[in-house]
């Protein structure tokens, strides 16, 4: 059945979500506060670098299904069930910075008035208990604006996402399941009724249990990453081959063979501030969280396990040039947030080396990043446009995301260099017939 969406904040959650609910059918409004940013999803034109994201849209746009506003007036009184998709940052002691989601609240209640009935979905990832709390605080803005019955006005309901960036539109119209918590379950079955169309395993929970399934799911992911690159690291010491250590552990149904790649630590926009705020969760309610604690901390060292290896072949790296290939968190995305690149390049600054770094599509997002060191530094960092020209007169090359056009290169490119394959991309023997090779938990 077509429905009337809005979804607050068109970033990789609420633009993807928008997209594909429109391709489903529903009439849905994207609205942000970013007017450069609307003006540019109006024109067709995609912000971000998401695979199939642009066809998607462009089908929803030309269908008349989609519209774009910073307008929350119109999104309000136009749709019947609001998504909540901003950004939930870490704040400094790790817990979830919930402003923009208080804000949108607030926006949004400033248009719900007395004949109105709003289902309000939380798809940011929010902690386990701000479903419950926003009711109150939906309902004593309404109060306090002297609609009657403001309870009655509005439902809160936890839809969280699960989709990957770089797959994110894959992951949205083939979910693995869909979880959807509400204390009114005639309600959480209307927000089901959504994804009808795609006939997803569903899970129909409370509030906090859908808000605790999102916590946990991306803690356990990133648990079995840092899990993986601990065994890496003993390996190392005692000749044995990670990578066939994870093809056999995963090979058991119960282990699973996903998430067991070794490597130089994981990034992104969701598992390190998820953990992060879990952990503040679990010691808001007295909890001890030793095990989430250790999967950050073996995650930071894991970061700057490439520079530890190029310091054994390169002690003194003044004065060198080091590449550094790739610079998004993962391939096929932009998306720099928490990236390993991140301290590994301030790093080889720090110790006096030039770095020449390349991405295929994450430089514009670098050069905010990097702000700071590209006026500190001056020429020791560069972003150049191509791989092999990070290469020209470069000491060392660090592999930093496993891009697919990293795989397959001149190698010749590489000889007489130290290369530190943060990604276990390449075939060690092979590798040293051209240069001097590391790689991660590979005798
Ligand atoms: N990125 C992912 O892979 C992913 C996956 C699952 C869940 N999530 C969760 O989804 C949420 C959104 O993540 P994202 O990566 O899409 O964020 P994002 O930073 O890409 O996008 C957030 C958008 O919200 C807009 N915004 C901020 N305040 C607003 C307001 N008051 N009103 C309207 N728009 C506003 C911003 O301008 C921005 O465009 C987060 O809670 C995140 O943890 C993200």
């Amino acid at each position: 059945m077509r429905r009337k969406i809005a979804v607050i904040g068109t970033g990789y959650v609420g633009l993807v979500s928008g997209a594909c609910f429109a391709y489903l059918g529903h009439k849905v409004i994207g609205l942000d506060i970013d007017e450069e940013k609307v003006e540019r999803l109006k024109r067709g034109e995609v912000p971000i670098y998401e695979p199939g994201l642009d066809r998607i849209l462009e089908s929803a746009l030309k269908s008349g299904n989609i519209e774009f506003t910073t307008d929350y007036a119109h999104a309000v009184k136009n749709s019947d069930f609001i998504f909540i998709a901003v950004g939930t940052p870490s704040r400094e002691d790790g817990s979830a910075d919930l402003s923009y989601v208080e804000s949108a609240y607030r926006s949004i209640a400033e248009h719900i008035g007395d004949d109105d009935f709003k289902v309000i979905v939380n798809k940011s990832t929010v902690p386990v208990g701000t479903g419950r709390w926003a009711k109150k605080f939906i309902a004593e803005l309404l109060r306090q604006k002297g609609v009657k019955e403001p309870e009655k006005r509005f439902e809160v309901v936890s839809n969280p996402e699960f989709l990957r960036e770089g797959k994110a539109v894959e992951d949205f119209m083939k979910p693995d399941r869909v979880v959807v918590g509400a204390d009114d379950r005639e309600i959480a079955g209307l927000v089901a009724s959504l994804y009808e169309k795609l006939q997803p395993a569903m899970l129909i929970t409370d509030l906090p249990t859908a808000e605790m399934i999102k916590y946990a799911s991306n803690a356990f992911l990133a648990a079995k990453i840092s899990f993986i690159n601990e065994v890496a690291n003993i390996c190392e010491e005692l000749g044995a081959d990670v990578t066939v250590v994870a093809r056999g552990m995963g090979l058991d149904h119960r282990i699973s063979p996903h998430f067991l790649r070794a490597g130089c630590g994981f990034g992104g926009s969701c598992f390190p501030k998820d953990v992060k705020a879990l952990i503040h969760t679990a010691e808001s309610v007295g909890k001890e969280p030793e095990l989430l604690k250790a999967v950050i901390d073996v995650n930071e060292r894991q970061k700057l396990r490439p520079v530890e290896k190029l310091l054994k072949h390169l002690p003194e790296l003044k004065g060198k040039t080091v590449a550094v290939w790739g610079l998004a968190f993962k391939p096929d995305t932009d998306d720099m947030r928490e990236a390993p690149s991140i301290p590994i390049i301030r790093e080889l600054l720090k110790r006096g080396a030039s770095v020449k770094a390349y991405d295929p599509v994450a430089v514009d997002n670098a050069r905010r990043i990097f702000r700071k060191e590209l006026e500190e530094f001056g020429d020791r960092l560069k972003f150049v446009p191509d791989k092999y020209s990070a290469l020209e007169g470069a000491d060392a090359l660090i592999l930093v995301t496993e891009w697919e056009e990293f795989r397959e290169i001149d190698f010749d490119k590489l000889t007489g260099k130290v290369v530190v394959d943060g990604r276990n991309l390449w075939e060690p023997s092979v590798l040293r017939k051209f240069c001097t090779y590391e790689s991660i938990g590979r005798p």
